[in-house]
């Protein structure tokens, strides 16, 4: 990331906010099996691919899904009953600026899908949002179920493979109020939400996650700031909630990233449980797992607890890998551990999230988890954050190059989805990241495809680097 970028992020953000932002960023490093039974929807290139190239030793494997990552809440626009919305807008909050109309993506969706087939990509994922599903408590609304079966038909339409998350990090805000995944029964008004949606929406959903990154608040914990630079971790986010629960005036108030990290996480792993057994009572073929966030875990020459980190953060999700269809892995950079994450080493390139350029991280991070969980493995999300669209491409030449490596050594891995489609509101540093293949002008909702945008989308239509 260029000075200027860094200086300009900075300048809006007050020291212990922008350290927050950091602590939660930084947990943002970080796939799945198919079933016969969707075998012959999960590739719709023809098994004599033309554009298949001569080199074979460059190709990836036969039915390689290639695609794009958005998620619900950061491109949508104006989920207006979600408990993020209500948090854009208290004052003091956490985020640099409110999600608003995002990239509009809830009426743009048919043309954005054209365009992500158009480029050379044969999957999409994307979030479905619980709170315009269930804006109430046991509301259900049939207008949304229908208008996310128009957005997975208009995927089938283009010969997409559809990656569906049923829960990016928002939650409805009646369901926040009761106090999140802290809340003893929200693993039962997850399944509920699941069950439901799964009835309407699932014989178009090839692959489904119950999560997004259900092991972020625990990864928060291993981030950690000089005592001289402030407040930890924890003081922050206990600061965040309490300012939170007074504004919202609702003293039972949490959500995925505010709350104490083990209650949220054996929440999270008790929902994905009830949540995986309702989405195959109504429909027992669609593979289900979920996208966990890794860092390529590093030791630090001395005093390393790379162990204890991954056992910490990782060992209960992957144990429930083991039972699921496949594995979701969604991984930015990598981390050198000692006794906690260290900072990137000095002199090294940071991207605009402040992430060390590091873009083999997708090999470390698949070799362990195939290894660990024992399941086919998909690249949900992978990508960086930059202005300067010729460093996009170098990382994604490096990542895939990487990726290939493992794949020759037999790590099973089926996919590659890039995070992200669209430029798009990135929590809580707002707009300001540039994670997007296609820029998109926020006063017109006009799209631009940046040449990473053909470079991916090339490399997706031959099967090939
Ligand atoms: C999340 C995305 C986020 C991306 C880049 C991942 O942690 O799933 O929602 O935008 O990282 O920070």
């Amino acid at each position: 990331m260029k000075r200027t970028d860094r200086s300009a992020l900075s300048d809006s953000m007050s020291l212990s906010r922008r350290r927050l932002l950091q602590g939660l960023s930084a947990a943002a490093f970080v796939s799945v099996a198919t079933p016969n039974s969707l075998a012959s929807r999960s590739n719709r290139l023809p098994s004599s691919n033309p554009f298949a190239p001569a080199d074979k030793s460059k190709s990836f494997p036969d039915k390689f899904l290639w695609g794009c990552a958005t998620a619900g809440h950061q491109v949508e626009g104006n989920n207006i009953a979600s408990d993020l919305w209500a948090l854009e807008h208290i004052p003091h909050g956490m985020f640099r600026e409110p999600s608003g109309d995002a990239c509009d993506h809830y009426h743009l969706y048919g043309q954005d899908i054209a365009m992500l087939a158009d480029l050379g990509f044969n999957t999409y994922r994307f979030s479905i949002e619980w709170s315009r599903i269930e804006p109430e408590e046991n509301q259900f609304s049939n207008a949304e179920l229908n208008h996310y079966r128009r957005v997975l038909a208009a995927c089938h339409e283009h010969h997409l493979t559809t990656l569906v998350t049923y829960s990016h990090f928002s939650m409805p805000l009646w369901c926040a109020r009761k106090g999140a995944w802290s809340n003893p029964a929200a693993p039962d008004l997850f399944a509920r939400y699941c069950e439901r949606a799964t009835k309407h929406l699932g014989d178009l959903i090839d692959f489904a996650s119950t999560f997004n990154e259900p092991d972020i608040p625990q990864l928060l914990n291993w981030i950690t700031f000089a005592p001289s630079q402030g407040p930890s971790m924890t003081e922050m986010f206990q600061q965040a909630l309490t300012g939170a629960r007074a504004a919202l005036n609702s003293p039972e108030f949490a959500s995925f990233f505010l709350g104490d990290g083990k209650k949220i996480r054996d929440g999270l792993l008790a929902a994905h449980a009830k949540g995986k057994v309702a989405m195959k009572s109504a429909r027992p073929s669609m593979p289900v797992g979920f996208n966990l966030a890794m860092s390529d875990d590093q030791p630090a020459p001395t005093d390393s607890h790379v162990a204890e980190k991954r056992a910490d953060i990782y060992g209960p999700w992957l144990e429930a890998a083991k039972t699921c269809d496949y594995l979701g892995v969604q991984t930015y950079s990598r981390a050198i551990v000692g006794k906690k994450d260290l900072p990137p080493p000095q002199g090294a390139e940071l991207t605009q999230m402040g992430y060390e350029f590091y873009p083999e991280c997708v090999e470390g991070v698949v070799r362990y988890a195939a290894q660990e969980a024992g399941v086919p493995i998909y690249v949900t999300e992978n990508g960086v954050a930059t202005d300067d669209d010729t460093r996009r491409i170098e990382y994604y030449r490096r990542a895939l190059t990487s990726l290939k490596r493992a794949i020759d050594d037999g790590v099973d891995v089926r996919g590659y989805v890039s995070w992200s489609l669209l430029d798009n509101w990135e929590w809580m540093f707002g707009y300001a990241p540039q994670f997007g293949i296609v820029a998109v002008d926020r006063a017109t909702q006009k799209r631009t495809i940046k040449p990473s945008g053909a470079y991916l989308g090339n490399i997706a239509r031959r099967n090939s680097l």
